[in-house]
This record gives C-alpha cells, sequence and structure tokens, in this order.
C-alpha cells in the first residue's frame, strides 16, 4: 500500500505537490474567447513525485509528468500524463520508491547501482518540439521521446546512437534554419570539467558535436546563441566528488571560481576557436534571449547576485537572492576584454521569454514571470509566489503586467499570432493555480496587452502542479 508523503515538504504539498492521476478532460470551461486563429498544443512539464519519496526530496527528483492543453477552433482538450521512465516502471512495479535520482547512496540495495546506470532520468524539467518528435529533458540525461497527442511514453531518445552525452532542458532552435543547437554539462562523466555542444538540423538528424574543456567542473542549465557565436556561461555552481565522498554537497556556491562566458562560433567553430571571457561574479538559471552586432554579443539574463537553491562549500545556505532583468556585452572586437553587465527592469523577473521567430537575433519584446509581493511562500531562499506576469518592450524601456493575486502563475509561453505576424503580435499562455479553489486554468492574453487582462480563462477542475518548463507545438 503507498504511503503517506510528508506533510512538511513544502515541495510535496500544495502548489508544488503531487497529484495522483492522469486523466483526459475535453471541451474544458472557456470564460471568455479562445482567440479561433489560436491552434496548436501547450505542454507543461514539471516533478510529480509518484511515491513517498526516499530521504530528503528536493522537487528536482520528483517523477516527470507532462500537462498538454490541446487548442482548436476555440475549444480545449486537455490531458495529462507520467513520463515511464526505467524508474517510473520499476517502482511502480512493486508500488514504492526504490531509488534516490539525487543520492546512489539513498536508493533500495538492489538497485544502488541505479543512479550511475539510468538511461532516461526523471523527464521533469522540460519539453521541445524538433525534427518531428516532442522530446521531454532532465539536464542530466539523454531527452525522452513522447507521443504528442496521447502522451505515452516511447522512450529514451539518442539521435540514433550519435547522442552520447546529456542534453540541457534549454535547447535553441534557430529561426531560419530550423537547426536545434543543445549542450551538455560534464559531459565525458559525473564532475568532468568538460561541456558537449550538439547541432541537430531541422530533419531532426544530429549533424555535429564538439567537445570543450571548462574552466572548472560546473552546473550549466542555460545557454544562449547568435547568428554567429554560441555562449556556454561557467558560473560558480561547482561540483566535486571529492567533496560529495566526505560527506559534502556535490554542488555548491564557490565565488571566488569566478565567472568564464565561453563564446564559440556558431559556424565550423572547433574546441581550439574557444574564446573564455571573464566576467564579475554573478548567476543566471534562464536567458531570455541573446543577438550579436558588429562583432558585440549582448546577452539577456535573469540575474541573480548569488545562486539560489544551492549551498555553499560548507553546506551553508546562501541567503535570498532575487532575480533582475540584466544586459551582459562582451565585446569580440577586443580580445582582452571583460564583460560587462548592467540592470534594465525594476521589477524581479524568472522564466523569461522571447517572440521565438527571434531567437538568436535583435529582437524589441519579451516576457517574463514576477511576484507582485502579496503572495507569500514558505521557502525562505524565495519569499515570494510568482504571481505576475510581464511584457518586457527593449525598445522603450517600457513594462506592462498582470497580477494573478492570490495564486501561482507558471512560466508563460508566447505563441506568434501567424507566421508573419509582426514580433510579439500574437498570445501568451500561462497555467495559474488559483489559491482558493486549489484549481488551475490556463490564462491567454494578448502579448502585447498584459494589463487588459486574458483574452479567454480555460478552467480545469484539478490543479497543475508548480512545474519547470513548457513548450509549444503548433497545429496544423
Ligand atoms: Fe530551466
Amino acid at each position: 500500500m503507498a504511503q503517506p508523503m510528508s506533510a512538511t515538504n513544502p515541495f510535496l504539498n500544495f502548489p508544488y505537490g503531487p497529484i495522483q492521476m492522469e486523466c483526459e478532460a475535453h471541451d474544458l470551461v472557456v470564460e471568455g474567447e479562445v482567440p479561433a486563429d489560436l491552434c496548436g498544443t501547450l505542454f507543461r512539464a514539471g516533478p510529480n513525485q509518484r511515491f513517498k519519496p526516499r530521504g530528503d526530496y528536493h522537487l528536482f527528483m520528483g517523477d516527470g509528468m507532462v500537462h498538454a492543453f490541446h487548442i482548436r477552433d476555440g475549444k480545449v482538450n486537455y490531458n495529462n500524463r507520467w513520463v515511464r521512465t526505467n524508474k517510473w516502471k520499476l517502482e511502480d512495479r512493486e508500488a514504492r520508491a526504490l531509488i534516490n535520482p539525487m543520492n546512489p547512496f539513498d536508493c533500495d540495495p538492489a538497485y544502488s547501482d541505479f543512479v550511475f546506470t539510468d538511461k532516461d532520468g526523471t523527464a521533469n524539467t522540460a519539453v521541445v518540439w524538433h525534427g518531428g518528435r516532442m522530446l521531454v529533458m532532465e539536464e542530466g540525461h539523454p531527452p525522452f521521446e513522447i507521443d504528442p497527442d496521447t502522451l505515452e511514453s516511447i522512450g529514451s531518445w539518442s539521435f540514433r546512437g550519435k547522442l552520447t552525452t546529456a542534453m540541457t532542458a534549454h535547447p535553441k532552435i534557430d529561426p531560419v534554419t530550423g537547426e536545434m543547437v543543445f549542450f551538455a554539462y560534464m559531459a565525458s562523466g559525473a564532475f568532468s570539467p568538460d561541456v558537449m555542444v550538439h547541432k541537430v538540423n531541422a530533419q531532426g538528424i544530429l549533424t555535429e558535436s564538439v567537445r570543450i574543456e571548462t574552466p572548472y567542473s560546473s552546473m550549466v542549465h542555460d545557454f544562449v546563441i547568435t547568428e554567429n557565436y554560441i555562449v556556454i556561461p561557467v558560473m560558480p555552481i561547482t561540483g566535486s566528488l571529492d567533496r560529495a565522498m566526505v560527506g559534502g554537497p556535490p554542488f555548491a556556491w564557490e565565488p571566488e571560481k569566478g565567472v568564464f562566458l565561453g563564446v564559440l562560433p556558431r559556424h565550423g567553430g572547433t574546441a581550439e576557436n574557444i574564446r573564455w571571457v571573464e566576467m564579475d561574479v554573478s548567476f543566471a538559471f534562464h536567458f531570455m534571449n541573446a543577438f550579436d552586432k558588429d562583432g558585440v554579443i549582448s546577452v539577456d539574463a535573469c540575474q541573480f547576485e548569488t545562486a539560489p537553491l544551492f549551498p555553499t562549500p560548507d553546506g551553508k545556505a546562501t541567503g535570498k537572492s532575487e532575480p533582475f532583468l540584466t544586459r551582459w556585452t562582451i565585446d569580440m572586437n577586443d580580445p582582452k576584454s571583460r564583460a560587462t553587465f548592467k540592470r534594465i527592469d525594476e521589477f524581479q523577473s524568472e522564466f523569461p521569454q522571447c517572440d521565438p521567430r527571434y531567437t538568436g537575433k535583435e529582437y524589441r519584446h519579451g516576457w517574463y514571470t514576477s511576484p507582485d509581493g502579496t503572495a507569500k511562500s514558505t521557502i525562505t531562499e524565495n519569499d515570494d509566489f510568482y504571481n505576475v506576469v510581464g511584457h518586457f518592450d527593449h525598445k522603450t524601456g517600457a513594462v506592462d503586467r498582470y497580477s494573478f493575486g492570490q495564486a501561482m502563475t507558471s512560466e508563460a509561453i508566447f505563441v506568434p499570432k501567424s507566421a508573419t505576424a509582426a514580433e510579439g503580435e500574437g498570445y501568451l499562455l500561462s497555467v495559474v493555480t488559483n489559491f482558493e479553489t486549489r484549481t488551475s486554468s490556463l490564462y491567454i492574453f494578448n502579448a502585447l496587452k498584459l494589463a487588459d487582462g486574458p483574452l479567454a480563462k480555460v478552467h480545469l477542475s484539478h490543479r497543475v502542479p508548480a512545474g519547470f518548463h513548457g513548450g509549444w507545438r503548433p497545429g496544423v
């Protein structure tokens, strides 16, 4: 019989805690009007722990579940499924947790080697539709393919054996060529100081892999591409097997290691062509976009002063740290220059987005989530719930915001109105959990008129647990 989850771990309780069901819901109740030209599927990925976990539970280790809102002709259908990873299937058979994905020493003895040999991971972080495949990512493992309609699990995808590393949860797709660029950190094994950059063409064929030595072993969550460069940010969340073996944290914040931005020529770049550009210490999980112009690279980051959610090497908390939209400048014309940065927005921001047709190009419009300060969380490192969607206009500096009040919003995804629509002309989609009803709704906004409120609210009768990232698959 399944055991109850911890009542005190915030990540196992509302609004993060798991739901214990899979379902289909047809023709959801709509308040307002779903735009007739919005056609496709919004996917959300997140952790949804199946059984009472082994050891201390961290949100990053939950079993992946995918939720999908299928939108057509003003109507919305919904379904959700756990991703059937190796871990999920083994535990389903025994009806209990066998594996602690973040601590190999805390697995059932019969599975003590599982974490090091598992090829599926937890598939709980992000999704991407590319090359005719729907991939679910979790940065420590290769991607996992699912059916985009039924959400049924197909299995781990290695690009026909060519991918020998993990895959970041933040691949970038060139809007002109359809090429997908991604990377893996610790590419040649646990805690190795290297990354591998991969390119996959529009047809889904892996065409190129480049291995690069990094200044030190670091956790690299996101990166950027521009028309001419790939930038890998090595920031000091360091990985150390030696530290882990003596009981210390495997990953820790070590600002004295410095920040190094690895700039690789996008076309024809080899490991010898990488240039490491130093920058003052800071941290970012996520980037809004980047572009290069006349040899100067601009990178827009949701930047923290110190990394939240990770301890110092002696296990102490790094304390509260809030992210703000910050522009990094890398001058490739001056081989000795350091990168500089400047905050460009007054509000906190995370989960940044741009119009995907402008990925890597000079751009005007960006979106993010943000707190308004009224909805308080129980997590000390971040005591505000994100209950705002925001739009930032890089041309004017203007900010347009909408607050959901006592609620929490997911990352918001931008969908263009049409392939030929102007930049930013389209819809912003977010999944919002109301603290009073404890149910979730899909909100659809005019992306350039957020303060006007949603065009439509599409209601579920249950909750989508607070997760990480989503994606859009255009309809036909
Ligand atoms: Fe992320």
